[in-house]
């Protein structure tokens, strides 16, 4: 079936399946449900055991509340280092919980959202519409040596500063494709295939939405949120999440005696080109994956003549 504009396919979900390995009757927490994809396929399996699928985006949870409304979920409009921390507090555990970070298909096919330069529209790149800080206040308002550092820390774009100065220059900019033009007119066209806006709105997007920080103190929450046995999926798109999913992996599930849990990846899971091909957001998509050790190790290793 050839989907619909909007409509968002879910990356990898055979791949999140094997590693989630879901079974009849397994708790799941979908920490970024969207459209809804990957929950719709945990839930076939689990039975529909209960569930939580949280979004931060409005319209993704008026989809989720129509496309589950018969199903024994609960939804959740909140982002995901606070709905977790809920969890935490409440005590609640999970045997499945899954994070496809980043946005939807419908956030960059909407203009108005203005999360893409590829159309016109106002410059918000906000997931939650009730949040304050916008991609305007950033561009109409922070200095250049501010921008500069957003565009170098969230985007890695080498003429952050070039970019930054032609910013506070053309000001006001008040739509995505004006901000588009000022930045390629300041980068150049490049020898890269990329557009040469593509890195200032990914890192204005994550200044935003604040996404690196709440991944960073969300991570540790959600090994904690495990059942012992229960298995966590990571789904990233740009190297500065999977950094920050590699190390708190790394610390929290590594080859040590005390850890809280083991790695289901040795290495990222990648999209093969067939899928890449009928879903191109697959191609920067890496999954890595937890279990929870079931017994707590409460001792340490044994020592030589020990
Ligand atoms: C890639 S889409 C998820 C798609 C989903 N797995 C599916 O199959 O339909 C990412 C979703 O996560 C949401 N999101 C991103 N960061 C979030 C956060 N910090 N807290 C809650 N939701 C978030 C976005 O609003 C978006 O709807």
């Amino acid at each position: 079936m050839v989907p619909k504009k909007q409509e968002h396919i879910p990356v990898l979900a055979d791949e999140v399946l094997k590693l989630l390995d879901p079974k009849p009757g397994e708790s799941y927490l979908d920490l970024t449900a969207g459209y809804g994809g990957h929950a719709s396929l945990v839930l076939e399996r689990t039975l529909n055991a209960p569930a939580i699928l949280v979004d931060r985006d409005e319209q993704a949870i008026s989809a989720l509340k129509k496309r589950f409304a018969d199903k024994p979920v609960q939804i959740s409009h909140s982002d995901f280092l606070a709905a977790s921390s809920e969890q935490l507090d409440k005590n609640e555990r999970f045997d499945l919980i899954l994070a496809d970070l980043g946005v939807s298909s419908a956030h960059l096919d909407t203009p108005s959202r203005g999360f893409a330069f590829m159309h016109d529209g106002p410059l918000d790149m906000r997931m939650d519409t009730d949040a304050k800080l916008t991609a305007d206040a950033i561009v109409n308002g922070y200095s250049a040596e501010e921008i500069a550092e957003i565009l170098k820390n969230y985007g890695e774009e080498p003429r952050a500063r070039r970019i930054a100065q032609a910013i506070v220059a053309n000001r006001p900019i008040t739509s995505t494709k004006a901000l588009a033009e000022v930045v390629a007119r300041a980068a150049g066209r490049g020898r890269g295939k990329i557009h040469p806006a593509t890195k200032t709105f990914q890192a204005l997007r994550i200044a935003v939405n604040d996404e690196l920080g709440q991944l960073e103190q969300a991570l540790p929450v959600w090994i904690q949120l495990l059942k012992p046995g229960g298995r966590l999926a990571v789904i990233s798109f740009h190297s500065l999440e999977d950094r920050l999913v590699k190390r708190a992996f790394a610390e929290l599930a590594g080859d040590r005696y005390d850890s809280e849990a083991k790695l289901l990846t040795k290495k990222p899971v990648e999209a093969g080109r067939d899928e890449i091909v009928f879903n191109p957001r697959a191609r920067s998509a890496k999954l890595r994956a937890v279990v929870k050790i079931k017994i707590p190790v409460t001792t340490g290793p044994k020592r030589k003549g020990v």
